[in-house]
């Protein structure tokens, strides 16, 4: 389904030299494509018997892979080579989602063949029905994403065998269509009112939002703008090399746990706020403020040390310029306002600010703190109608096939293993057991 990496041929190699034991190492520098080279330490601890140690992988590659790029200091992002900026404004959804499964853009025909195929999977088996019934009325959507994915395995048999190539491919396709049906029963679950199916009519994004706002009392008819905003953002979110949720998708699939199971515990990793989860913190960080005169304290708070408030939407482990998918969500808030006919927006006065203020301010330009893609989303998503607490479902909507694409490129990879890092022990050495009596 994706091209296999290509093979890693050593560029050059590095000598570590041990100063205790005066023994010096070769070690091979791998070059890709384009970025930062990386040296090969998978024979360390077999010639020199000691780890790497980089808890957060910081300086840490895990996998050789051909799908998303980023360039961190100029802060450009590519999908397969095309950058984020010409997709989201030439492309859709669809389009980006065979691009990130199958290495290029679709013919006007795979084109249509995969919109079809996608667009026949966007059923649920109605024995789903059960799973969602079991969960409280006001349990957070991210908890009944979870478990709704992870039931699918239960439902699937016919696509679980991950050495198939074609079962991969019906479980990809099955993911990628399924997430807004069961993104659409959670909101609808919340508010008590009846599921809405897919219709096979609609396009993605527009289903999307049909399965979201329509009931079964009168017609409905989705706004062009919401659903072409809707699909630019779902582009814009759909993958980002080996993110916290993607390398949890990896580790979970690298044992070879089935996919629907993998992409559970991806959707579990982008909860946090750290992670996906910032969509929804922004927003509720935003009302928190409540004044654009309140602002400047709130950018003093993140400044402090001893203040664990730190401005959510702000920062990145590899952005350290503006996240390209920011400037474009910032761009796509004023044409959803506008069409909706808001012009007064108090959180998005008050973000801009909050963004001035912040790309003014030593602390902030100094660690090079750019707000990121979670900043200005979620203002466009309540001004379209969307609970703040089904934010990261859409993350998690639009992240999926970057999840699935990751996951078949692992499994495809004649180098890969099952992921089990070491660690450095801290803890007791041995010491002999003491019966109870003799505790006190
Ligand atoms: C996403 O990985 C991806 O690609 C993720 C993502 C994707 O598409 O998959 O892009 C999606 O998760 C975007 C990030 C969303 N999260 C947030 O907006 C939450 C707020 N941001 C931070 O928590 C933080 O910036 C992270 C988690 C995003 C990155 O953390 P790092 O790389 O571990 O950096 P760090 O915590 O070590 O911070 C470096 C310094 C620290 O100060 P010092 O200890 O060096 O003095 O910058 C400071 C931090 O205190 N800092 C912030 C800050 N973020 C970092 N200070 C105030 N406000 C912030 N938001």
């Amino acid at each position: 389904m994706t091209e296999t990496p290509a093979a890693q041929t050593p560029n050059h190699t590095v000598t570590l030299v041990d100063n205790a034991s005066g023994r010096r190492y070769e070690l091979p520098v791998l070059k890709g494509s384009t970025g930062p080279d990386v040296i090969d330490v998978r024979k360390l601890y077999q010639e020199t018997g000691y780890f790497t140690f980089d808890p957060g992988y910081t300086s840490t590659g895990s996998c050789e892979s051909a799908i998303t790029y980023i360039d961190g200091d100029k802060g450009t992002l590519l999908y397969r080579g095309y950058p984020i900026e010409q997709l989201a404004e030439g492309s859709d959804f669809m389009e980006v989602c065979y691009l990130l499964l199958y290495g290029d853009l679709p013919t006007a025909e795979q084109k249509r063949k995969f919109e079809h195929d996608i667009t026949y999977h966007t059923m649920l088996h109605e024995q789903m029905h059960k799973f969602i019934d079991g969960f409280r009325r006001d349990s957070h959507p991210m908890a009944v994403m979870v478990g709704l994915v992870g039931a699918l395995s239960a439902f699937y048999h016919d696509s679980t065998d991950i050495t198939n190539p074609r079962h991969r491919m019906i479980a990809s396709y099955r993911m990628i269509a399924k997430m807004p049906t069961m993104a659409a029963w959670a909101y609808k679950y919340s508010l008590g009112q009846p599921f809405i199916y897919p219709r096979n009519d609609l396009r993605y994004s527009e289903n999307f939002l049909y399965m979201m706002f329509a009931t079964p009392c009168e017609p409905y008819k989705v706004n062009p703008v919401l659903a072409k905003a809707m699909d630019r953002i779902l582009i814009l979110h759909a993958d980002h090399e080996q993110n916290a949720s993607t390398s949890t998708v990896r580790l979970a699939g690298s044992s070879g746990a089935n996919p629907f199971a993998c992409i559970a515990a991806g959707i579990a990793s982008l909860w946090g706020p750290a992670h996906g989860g910032a969509n929804e913190a922004v927003l509720k960080m935003l009302e928190e403020i409540g004044d654009k005169s309140r602002v400047s304290e709130y950018v003093k708070r993140a400044k402090d040390k001893d203040d664990p408030f730190r401005l959510m939407g702000f920062g990145h482990r590899v952005y350290h310029n503006y996240d390209p998918r920011a400037r474009i969500m910032r761009q796509s808030c004023h044409e959803v306002l506008e069409e909706l006919g808001v012009r007064d927006e108090p959180l998005l006065d008050m973000a801009m600010e909050l963004e001035r203020i912040a790309l003014e301010d030593e602390y902030f330009v100094s660690k090079k703190l750019y707000p990121n893609v979670d900043f200005y989303s979620g203002i466009i998503f309540r001004a379209m109608g969307i609970p703040v607490s089904l934010f990261t479902v859409l993350f998690a909507v639009a992240r999926t096939v970057g999840w699935v694409a990751q996951w078949n490129e692992m499994i495809e990879d004649p180098t890969q293993k099952i992921g089990r890092p070491r660690q450095l022990y801290a803890g007791p050495t041995s010491r002999p057991f003491k019966q109870l009596a003799e505790r006190v």
